[in-house]
């Protein structure tokens, strides 16, 4: 075909007009931002002191489109900043309240920054982020509780304060206002609240009535009866002592429990036996006494079921284990637990499996042979006799504990089909 030079013109001219139309269509797609709201991101940067890891480079007034910065997401439609995620940037600083002017934000994370509002405190103003669903506060550090005003976040979803650092002076005097703040908040959205690792007291507990899915503080609020959709339920690592009181929990939706690293006393109460979407339940490392009660065996949801490090007794029967189909992790080590090892585990896909420090005596059921997905088998500082039974099939274990028994006679030969095994103490 002849090419005339005014063809090739042509073709270029073509080329040219349609890569313009490419970029045009490219650049209204992507979200440009408002400059209203680039001028409050821009204030905001004024009041970091100190960006360690030089995070908000990009944070600069000829970079126009500020939906581009680090941290910054636009909505599509609309160009307005909807979420700000600074967590984990260590940034110093004070928040701005030209935060204000980000009227649609829905999502706030400053997770594991040095960043506060005025006197150190949780700036009053987040308060009136009226569309946040999310706000993550943890790991930072404040000189007291929250301010009421958070109670006008009508749309959260999501609170995370673990971890966070009050001044322990000012927290001392704050908690006899705490029925000012955390008590009389009303989100009735919420579904996940994270308070672990604060080691706040009693007094913040009293008074919620919180419509929430997911908890996580430092006592157990007498008003919990009335969350009846909470799902997620952590108390870890705070100082809780009395024993385990959530008579009225909504018990048919609660999905993980996780009381561990307290000192609660007490009994396992057997109405735990009406959880039965429990899928995760820790009570490790507390003073629980008593029996484990054999109503446990109505979780058939469980996949982790860890009572280590108490002080429970009695014996571990098939009764307990038979219904527990699902467990993947059984953790009942550091106990004073007693008698034959269960002779059946309902849960053929048990992964870990840790009953040491305890006086199970007797032989090793042959049912551990069931057990193809086992990988940790901890039965060390026990009083079991005999040896591992002969599997007829390889297990597949990677840690096998048998240590401080009552094994005798010679180096039991069926461990030769042991060849998985990563490490071994006996
Ligand atoms: C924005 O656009 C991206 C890419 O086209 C898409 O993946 C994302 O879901 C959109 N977000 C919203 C909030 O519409
Ligand atoms: C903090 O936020 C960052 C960014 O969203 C996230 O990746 C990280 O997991 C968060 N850290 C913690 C401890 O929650
Ligand atoms: C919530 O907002 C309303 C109106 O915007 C205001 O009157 C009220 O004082 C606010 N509540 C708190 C606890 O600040
Ligand atoms: C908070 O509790 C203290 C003492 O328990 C009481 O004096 C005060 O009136 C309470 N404040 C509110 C707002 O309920
Ligand atoms: C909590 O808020 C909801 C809706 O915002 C309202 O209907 C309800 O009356 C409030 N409850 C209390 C105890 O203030
Ligand atoms: C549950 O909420 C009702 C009103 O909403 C209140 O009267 C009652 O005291 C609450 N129950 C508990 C245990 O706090
Ligand atoms: C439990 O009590 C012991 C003292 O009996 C104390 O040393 C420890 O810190 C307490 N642990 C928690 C998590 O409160
Ligand atoms: C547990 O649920 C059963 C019915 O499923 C009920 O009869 C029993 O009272 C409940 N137990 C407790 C302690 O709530
Ligand atoms: C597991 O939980 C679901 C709800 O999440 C429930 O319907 C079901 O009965 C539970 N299964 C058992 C065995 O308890
Ligand atoms: C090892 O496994 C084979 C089958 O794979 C079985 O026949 C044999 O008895 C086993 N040996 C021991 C010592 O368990």
């Amino acid at each position: 075909m002849a090419r005339s030079p005014a063809n090739f013109v042509l073709l270029l001219m073509a080329a040219a007009t349609w890569s313009f139309f490419l970029a045009a269509h490219a650049g209204r797609l992507q979200p440009s931002c408002i400059g209203r709201e680039r001028d409050a991101l821009l204030a905001f940067n004024q009041g970091i002191s100190d960006d360690p890891y030089d995070y908000l480079k990009s944070w600069r007034q000829e970079r126009q489109d500020c939906c581009q910065w680090a941290g910054v997401t636009c909505d599509n439609a609309t160009g307005h900043v909807v979420k700000l995620d600074l967590g984990g940037t260590y940034l110093v600083g004070k928040i701005s309240p030209s935060l204000l002017s980000l009227e649609h934000l829905e999502y706030l994370n400053l997770n594991w920054t040095r960043l506060c509002g005025p006197d150190g405190r949780v700036p009053e103003f987040l308060g009136s982020l009226k569309n946040l669903r999310h706000l993550d506060l943890s790991g930072m550090s404040f000189s007291a509780l929250l301010p009421p005003k958070l109670s006008n976040l009508s749309k959260l979803e999501y609170l995370d304060l673990s971890n966070i650092h009050f001044n322990k002076r000012i927290v001392l005097t704050d908690i006899s206002c705490a029925n000012q703040s955390l008590a009389h908040l009303n989100l009735t959205t919420l579904h996940f609240l994270d308070l672990s690792y604060n080691f706040f007291g009693h007094p913040i507990a009293s008074g919620w009535f919180w419509s929430i899915k997911y908890l996580d503080l430092t006592d157990i609020p007498p008003g919990l009866g009335n969350y009846t959709s909470l799902r997620y339920l952590s108390l870890s690592s705070n100082h809780l002592t009395r024993p385990i009181q959530l008579e009225t929990v909504s018990r048919t939706t609660l999905e993980v429990l996780d009381l561990s690293d307290n000192n609660i006393t007490g009994v396992i109460p057997p109405w735990l036996g009406n959880c039965t979407s429990l899928r995760h339940l820790s009570l490790s490392k507390n003073h629980l006494t008593g029996h484990v009660p054999s109503k446990i065996s109505l979780l058939g949801n469980l996949t982790q079921l860890d009572l280590s490090n108490n002080n429970l007794d009695g014996v571990i029967t098939e009764e307990h284990l038979v219904s527990l189909k699902n467990l993947e992790h059984l953790g009942l080590s550091h106990n004073s637990l007693l008698g034959h090892l269960p002779s059946e585990f309902g849960a053929t896909g048990l992964v870990e499996l840790t009953l040491s420090y305890n006086y199970f005596s007797g032989h090793i059921p042959e049912s551990i042979c069931m057990l193809w997905d086992l990988l940790v088998l901890d039965l060390s500082n026990n009083l079991l006799m005999g040896g591992l039974p002969r599997c007829s099939r390889k297990p597949n274990l990677a840690f096998l504990l048998l240590s401080h028994n009552k094994f005798s006679g010679k180096f039991p030969s069926s461990l030769k089909n042991y060849s998985s095994l990563a490490f071994i103490d006996l």
